[in-house]
């Protein structure tokens, strides 16, 4: 059965997002000057690629730079209310299958990754892990038959490697998360800055001297916890990890129990990628206005059903700002409906970080495409020298040059006497 050549909300906002990717192509210069070097040989010419991204002006860039390598490629959402509508219509003006609109319904999202899973793909680019498993569970024939796919996010990497674990993984993948200039940058600095960016774009509040606390000091929770306290926030991480939680300590942060931060909080902004890390316990003991975001993969991190059920009123009271009512008179504020606040309430992260990640993206497809088939289903880390390709090229871009090792040195460091 066909599919449809597209679903967007209004394929009239292509100008406006067209000005909108020109935005980004300007701050990404080594996805630019990966896709010049390729141009020519077309070396994705015939493959269909589907992908579940964002649908975001920096994702436009990567899916632009796949087509122009020769890809037909297949865009769905990889998150219900991050979609900008003015990128996917600009993205469909150019002859990119989009299936995604900010504010899909659960249905409208599946229908949406399925539609993309069911094409018969030659790759797959998947952010957080929902059209991995879309294929393995509905499509298994086509999954079969896949050179690879590539993985985005931490989430997305832990269900893969869970597959892989369970002997059930039918495809090589790349854990393009794991790249050290992915994770090191786009999960620390990218989540950072954009969730301080997503909780000002939907508050408005005066950050300095608000207590912020951050759940889980891992890449992205470490990101949050230096750019609030940058913004004069007093910051308190909670962990389950007691290396990760000696790190906060010594980086200077106080680090306690959620049960007792619960109680301190102004701001909770939760980063683990882990479920029900606040709860109805943590809700009945927080102070009056606290707000309430995460920006953890999945809206799992705060249990908004526990939230809906002990409030006695819930209203609107600013674009993605829920006020709920507690039984006690307490007023308490979810963002972004607990979803990614960074993409929901703000843009995702800034396009400099995403070129880094999506420039690993690009190139963990062009390997699958020359030697995907060759090779074995496991989950494979991004090899080191497609890591110092990408730094050095964002070294260039930014005009900073470094040393390089002398014969004598490199001698040295090889000699163990
Ligand atoms: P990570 O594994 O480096 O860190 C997660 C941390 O959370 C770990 O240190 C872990 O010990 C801790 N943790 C787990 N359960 C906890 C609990 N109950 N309480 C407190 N801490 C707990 O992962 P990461 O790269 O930091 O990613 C975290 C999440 O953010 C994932 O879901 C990832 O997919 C997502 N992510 C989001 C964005 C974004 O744009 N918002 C970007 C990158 C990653
Ligand atoms: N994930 C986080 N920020 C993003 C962005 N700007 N585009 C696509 N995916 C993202």
């Amino acid at each position: 059965m066909g599919v449809p050549e597209f679903r967007i909300r209004d394929p009239g906002l292509a100008g406006k997002g067209r000005v909108s990717i020109e935005w980004a192509e300007m701050h990404m210069p080594v996805l630019l000057e990966l896709r010049r070097i390729y141009s020519a040989a077309k070396p994705l010419k015939g493959l269909k690629i589907s992908a579940c991204l964002h649908v975001t002006k920096e994702t436009a860039v990567l899916v632009e730079t796949l087509k122009e390598w020769g890809a037909e490629v297949y865009l769905a959402p990889s998150n219900p209310l991050s979609t900008q509508d003015e990128v996917a219509a600009a993205l469909v003006e150019s002859g990119i299958h989009v299936y995604a609109w900010r504010g899909m319904t659960g249905d409208e999202y599946w229908w949406a990754i399925k539609t993309v899973a069911s094409i018969e793909p030659d790759i797959i680019i998947d952010d957080g892990g929902d059209l991995h498993a879309t294929m393995h569970k509905h499509y298994v024939e086509a999954a079969k038959k896949l050179k690879g796919g590539t993985e985005e996010t931490t989430t997305g990497v832990i269900r893969l490697r869970a597959l892989e674990r369970q002997g059930k993984l039918l495809y090589p993948v790349f854990a393009v998360n794991n790249a050290l200039t992915k994770f090191l940058f786009d999960n620390r600095y990218g989540t950072g800055q954009s969730t301080v960016d997503g909780v000002l774009r939907a508050t408005n509040i005066l950050l300095a001297g608000k207590t912020v606390v951050v759940a889980g000091y891992g890449w992205v929770g470490r990101g949050i916890a230096m750019r609030m306290r940058g913004m004069g926030a007093r910051v308190i991480v909670t962990e389950v990890d007691p290396i990760r939680a000696l790190e906060a300590v010594m980086d200077g942060f106080t680090v306690m129990k959620m049960d007792e931060a619960a109680k301190i909080g102004d701001i909770f902004i939760t980063a683990t990628g882990n479920i029900n890390v606040i709860t109805r316990k943590h809700f009945e003991v927080m102070k009056n206005g606290a707000i309430l975001a995460n920006a953890g993969h999945f809206n799992v991190e705060i249990n908004v059903k526990e939230l809906e059920e002990m409030a006695v009123r819930k209203r609107n009271v600013r674009p993605n700002v829920t006020e709920y009512t507690m039984p006690d008179g307490r007023k308490l504020y979810l963002l972004a409906e607990g979803r990614l606040v960074n993409l929901v309430a703000a843009e995702g992260h800034p396009s400099e970080v995403m070129d880094m990640s999506f420039s690993n993206q690009a190139l963990a497809v062009l390997r699958l495409a020359k030697e995907g088939e060759k090779l074995p289903p496991k989950v494979y880390g991004v090899p080191r020298e497609q890591d110092e390709l990408v730094a050095r090229l964002k070294l260039k871009s930014m005009g900073i040059e470094i040393d390089e090792l002398t014969d004598e040195q490199r001698e040295y460091l090889s000699r163990w006497e």
